[in-house]
């Protein structure tokens, strides 16, 4: 086969897969998805047209010229790509004050949601007297090497540099590039992030402890790998978070998946279910409406932010339908409450083919990202469909045509005996949660040192304190902000108190 055929080939061989895919996988729920900031909001088009210089003239933006391979010196390793960051330096006091340098770490979507969704860097920048630095995840946005991230992520020898140790590698370029332009060698930087950015602040603290004197890594699951936690983790407390809201919104929808499975055994029944539940597009099978279903309960638990509470939004929705409604039709209601009232409802609204963070995140997950969340109706409100790694393993291959490395995270950062060995090895890491997270299943909540330290609120939800500060805030969010804040500040006090004694003089 000449190379143009077999590339050829290959391309169709990959298109078929893709389209077997989302046809005949279908049992697996789809995972919950990481992120910071809620999608369904983030989607809105007024959040999207929120550009980078409506937030604040006083953003810049700026493109580093990046290593594509950090790991090896092949000839291909040196290309060079466009790596976007921004920067305020309104308050910052300076290279001369040695004044701080605040990082956020981009994570699977664009840099533009976080400027305008993340709160913590401008919020405190004052506080601190820092530099502001927001730098954009590879293969994200517009850091993408190589055009578009469809054409980008065909590509198997591209998408192969689309790692988590190549992210926290550019970041350490960035960040190193960055002090020395400003000449600010000897400001402290403390990096920040949140979910899977948060699991990156923190591992790029333990591997980078000479560009990052600390890391508030926000609602960061680094313990949903291998076996380190359970795999019921995340929909227990799911479950959980509809049973404390309300006891009869939990068993409406306890119960719901029966009835959605046999209103669909009927004749006609995917004609009725998408009728019922307005989709977009007829249903080819129940298990999409399903799907769909489970996204918006979990979107809504892991979010579940103040003042609005998404989740008692769904359950109002669902509680307060007319006298009679049949179990279906209050299900309906808790998705019009939430969705709003639509003309029809698009089932693939969390998992679209074209969305970025959907096709960046599936090749993440499917190489080294491994994160078994399962479904267990012991535990849950939900259908019983536990983690099943073989045919998780099966369905990236052939995807793919690679197999996931589900121990390698656990390989090369750590998380078993976590306690053991942070103690002594690691310093100056925040772990913050919200119990109300199911994320918060796989998260940090012990402290294990005097700078290794856990930060948790009971009531909280998904990456809560690094949203703006509003006055509608209730006490134990500004409480546990304030704790980040001090601690952060000691780590810096601290740090110029050793810069004294053990400058490096040359
Ligand atoms: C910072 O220090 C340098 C060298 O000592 C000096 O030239 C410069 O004016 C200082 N900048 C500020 C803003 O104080
Ligand atoms: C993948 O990208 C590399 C680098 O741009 C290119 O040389 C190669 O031909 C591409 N492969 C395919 C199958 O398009
Ligand atoms: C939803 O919108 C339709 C028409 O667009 C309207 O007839 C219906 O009353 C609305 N329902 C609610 C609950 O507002
Ligand atoms: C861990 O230590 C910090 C700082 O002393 C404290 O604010 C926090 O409440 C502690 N966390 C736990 C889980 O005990
Ligand atoms: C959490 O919320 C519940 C229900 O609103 C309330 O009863 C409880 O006191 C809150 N707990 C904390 C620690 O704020």
């Amino acid at each position: 086969m000449d190379l143009a055929r077999r590339s050829f080939h290959h391309q169709t061989l990959l298109l078929f897969s893709l389209i077997c895919l989302s046809h005949v996988s279908g049992t697996q729920f789809s995972f919950p998805r990481l992120g910071a900031l809620r999608r369904t909001i983030r989607n809105r088009p007024e959040a999207e047209s929120e550009s980078i210089s409506s937030v604040s003239k006083d953003f810049k933006t700026l493109f580093y010229s990046q290593t594509l391979d950090h790991f090896n010196y092949k000839p291909e390793s040196f290309t060079r790509f466009p790596q976007r960051y921004v920067i305020n330096s309104k308050y910052w006091g300076g290279p001369n004050t040695s004044s701080p340098i605040l990082v956020y770490f981009g994570a699977e979507e664009s840099l533009d949601y976080d400027l305008f969704g993340i709160g913590f860097l401008r919020d405190n920048a004052p506080r601190f007297k820092a530099l502001q630095v927001y730098i954009e995840h590879r293969f994200y946005g517009k850091s993408v090497p190589f055009g578009s991230m469809e054409e980008a992520l065909r590509n198997a020898s591209i998408r192969g540099y689309f790692t988590s140790a190549q992210a926290i590698a550019d970041y350490a370029a960035v960040i190193l590039h960055i002090k020395k332009t400003l000449s600010a060698k000897d400001s402290p930087v403390i990096v920040i992030g949140g979910s899977y950015g948060g699991m990156l602040a923190a591992w790029f603290r333990l591997k980078y402890p000479h560009v990052a004197l600390g890391a508030l890594a926000s609602s960061a699951p680094i313990l949903y790998f291998d076996d380190l936690a359970p795999q019921v983790g995340y929909y227990a407390i799911v479950t959980k978070d509809f049973k404390e809201t309300s006891e009869s919104c939990y068993e409406t929808i306890r119960k719901s998946w029966d009835e959605i499975d046999k209103v669909a055994s009927e004749f006609n029944g995917l004609s009725i279910l998408s009728k019922r539940f307005k989709t977009c597009k007829k249903l080819k099978r129940s298990f999409d409406l399903k799907d769909y279903l489970d996204s918006i309960y979990s979107e809504v638990a892991q979010y579940d932010y103040p003042p609005t509470y998404p989740l008692n939004i769904v359950c109002h929705g669902i509680d307060g339908a007319p006298k009679g409604t049949d179990t279906l039709g209050r299900i309906v209601a808790g998705v019009v409450a939430y969705m709003g009232n639509k003309s029809c409802y698009d089932m693939e609204e969390f998992n679209h083919p074209t969305d970025e963070t959907y096709m960046g995140w599936r090749w993440q997950t499917c190489s080294e990202m491994v994160m078994p969340i399962g479904h267990e109706h012991s535990a849950s409100m939900f259908p019983p469909s536990p983690f099943n790694l073989n045919k998780f393993i099966r369905k990236c291959k052939s995807l793919f045509g690679v197999q996931p490395r589900p121990h390698w995270v656990t390989t090369y950062y750590g998380g078993h005996d976590l306690k053991l060995i942070l103690h002594r090895f690691g310093s100056n890491i925040i772990f913050s949660n919200g119990l109300r997270d199911p994320y918060s299943s796989g998260g940090v909540l012990e402290n294990i040192s005097e700078s290794v330290v856990a930060v948790y609120t009971v009531n909280g939800s998904h990456c809560l304190d690094l949203l703006p500060e509003m006055k509608t805030d209730p006490p134990w969010l500004i409480k546990q902000r304030k704790t980040e804040v001090q601690i952060i500040k000691s780590w810096i006090l601290k740090y110029y108190t050793d810069l004294i004694e053990f400058r490096d003089r040359t």
